[in-house]
């Protein structure tokens, strides 16, 4: 997707296959809107009157008006005037580059950006609108017999005034980086896993440090792992056939920096399926733990984001990956592992396994003496129950790191809700056996999960991110989503400033 902006002073005469403006309820008008109106002597304003409510993400075509260069012009329902916020702009991208795409438009031209948006400033609003029409030309279609007709769109044009094009065109820079990322986690989670197996997240790394010059990718086979001492993450990959993968994917600004900031570490669990090993999973669905490896996928995105940007911040992605599966080799419950850290872990439940190969990832993470660890899982069916789809769950004792998260998810539109994880949790984790067990019982499921995590990040501010609910899309929409890349990056765009 190609990305620009316009200062046409001349709407009428823009030459665009399809040329979007907005419209209110109760038949209002945004200025670009009106201005076409008067040039194609009222057909806006009378088919808005007669069939279009303006709803949010409604849409509505108009062929050729006469008086109009356009080859169309495209309402979009923005809902009452005085509650425009930023998500009703994405939603109206969102449903404006569907149309293009279903009406095999190619070329698309936007006014809806130079509106006032209270919530969002021009930069926020440009790459929340670059990133939406990114991720509406995502179609999945690596394994069908048939070949689909190629999409067409190919480019979007934001009209915006003269005095803030350099920030529309900063924000569509990111929005394109952003979405590209996403998409990329889309696809990870979307394919197979027969196809998407621990090496070839290791060769996706790879590809990434080959197509961008600042990355680099180190993926440690079995032996380099076992050298390293990871037995609680080498526990989990001893059921699977498939061999596992550490992958290391590494930022480096190409502009060396005045005075260099420590790194930001990005872990990500890197299930690419999770049968529950011993302790199986129940039959339904269990198609959808394919999707366990989403928090690698959003790690390897917001890489990929962060390289096209060529952020000016270190950013370091690690990813322990492999497979879960019952087989004469599978970790049993009872098992006693010892993790990296030295700590022993009891294994009452193999289907904890998440944190299992996490734990090791956070101690090797110490190495970088990093500025900030975050990871990202879709470690816990509680966190689902608690938050459903909306909220990933975010969990720190780190007040600051907490705003500074939840802040990004918000401007992200790709929001996160901050749970407890007090001491005295902590006990629910209590072994006869060992340092600790991998469970904590049922209550609390997500927040004994984040302690568990706790214990192998005292050397380091940490948060942990569970996207269990929000990775990916359920039943007829069944799909990876590619949260949480966008409140990621957020996260790093901010950490540069
Ligand atoms: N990958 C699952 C978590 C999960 C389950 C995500 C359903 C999304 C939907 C994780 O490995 C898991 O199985 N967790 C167990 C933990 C339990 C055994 C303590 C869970 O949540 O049931
Ligand atoms: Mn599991
Ligand atoms: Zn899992």
């Amino acid at each position: 997707m190609e990305f620009s902006t316009s200062t046409s002073t001349s709407l009428p005469s823009v030459k665009t296959q399809a040329l979007a403006v907005g419209v209110f309820k109760d038949g209002i008008l945004s200025p670009a809107a009106d201005i076409l109106d008067q040039a194609s002597k009222g057909a806006i304003r009378s088919v808005v009157q007669s069939e279009f409510d303006a709803s949010p993400g409604s849409v509505l075509c108009l062929h050729a008006p006469a008086g109009i260069a356009a080859s169309r012009v495209i309402l979009l329902g923005l809902g009452a005037q005085d509650t425009l916020n930023a998500a009703t702009l994405r939603q109206a991208h969102l449903a404006f580059a569907h149309y293009c795409v279903q009406a095999n438009v190619s070329t698309a031209f936007s006014t809806l950006c130079s509106l006032k948006c209270p919530d969002a400033s021009p930069t926020t609003l440009a790459r929340l609108c670059a990133s939406a029409f990114c991720t509406a030309v995502y179609r999945y279609d690596e394994t069908f017999s048939h070949a689909k007709p190629a999409i067409k769109l190919r480019s979007l044009t934001l009209h915006v005034a003269r005095n803030q094009t350099t920030h529309a065109k900063e924000g569509m820079a990111q929005g394109a980086a952003i979405g590209s990322g996403i998409n990329l986690a889309r696809l990870l989670g979307d394919l197979p896993p027969n196809v998407c197996t621990p090496s070839y997240l290791g060769q996706t790394a790879r590809d990434l440090a080959k197509q961008f010059k600042t990355l680099k990718a180190e993926v440690l086979d079995q032996k380099k792992i076992e050298a390293l001492n990871m037995g609680s993450f080498l526990s989990v990959a001893r059921g699977s056939a498939q061999p596992p993968a550490f992958i290391v994917l590494r930022h480096t600004p190409s502009q060396a920096v005045a005075r260099k900031a420590p790194p930001i570490v990005l872990v990500g669990k890197g299930i690419t399926f999770d049968a529950g090993g011993i302790s199986l999973k129940p039959g339904p669905a269990m198609d959808e733990m394919k999707f366990d490896m989403c928090g690698a996928a959003s790690v390897l995105g917001t890489l990929r984001a962060v390289a096209q940007l060529d952020l000016p911040r270190e950013v370091i992605g690690i990813i322990p990956s492999c497979e879960n599966l019952p087989s004469g080799s599978a970790v049993k419950p009872g098992d006693i592992i010892t993790s990296m850290s030295g700590q022993t872990i009891e294994v009452l439940n193999t289907d904890a396994e998440g944190r299992l190969i996490l734990c090791d990832a956070l101690t090797y993470a110490e190495r970088f003496k990093p500025a900030a660890v975050i990871d990202v899982a879709t470690l816990t069916g509680a966190c689902v129950i608690a938050l459903g789809h909306v909220n990933s769950g975010l969990f720190t004792r780190d007040d600051a790191l907490a705003a500074d998260l939840l802040a990004a998810g918000r401007q992200a539109l790709d929001p996160a809700w901050h749970l407890p994880l007090d001491d005295a949790y902590q006990d629910l984790l209590k072994s006869n056996f060992a340092d600790m067990a991998n469970i904590g019982g049922r209550p609390a499921g997500s927040i004994t999960a984040a302690c568990f995590l706790s214990r192998f990040t005292g050397n380091y501010r940490w948060a942990h991110l569970d996207i269990a609910g929000t990775a990916w899309l359920e039943g007829k929409q069944k799909g990876a989503t590619g949260r949480p890349v966008s409140l990621l990056t957020h996260y790093l765009l901010g950490q540069c400033q």
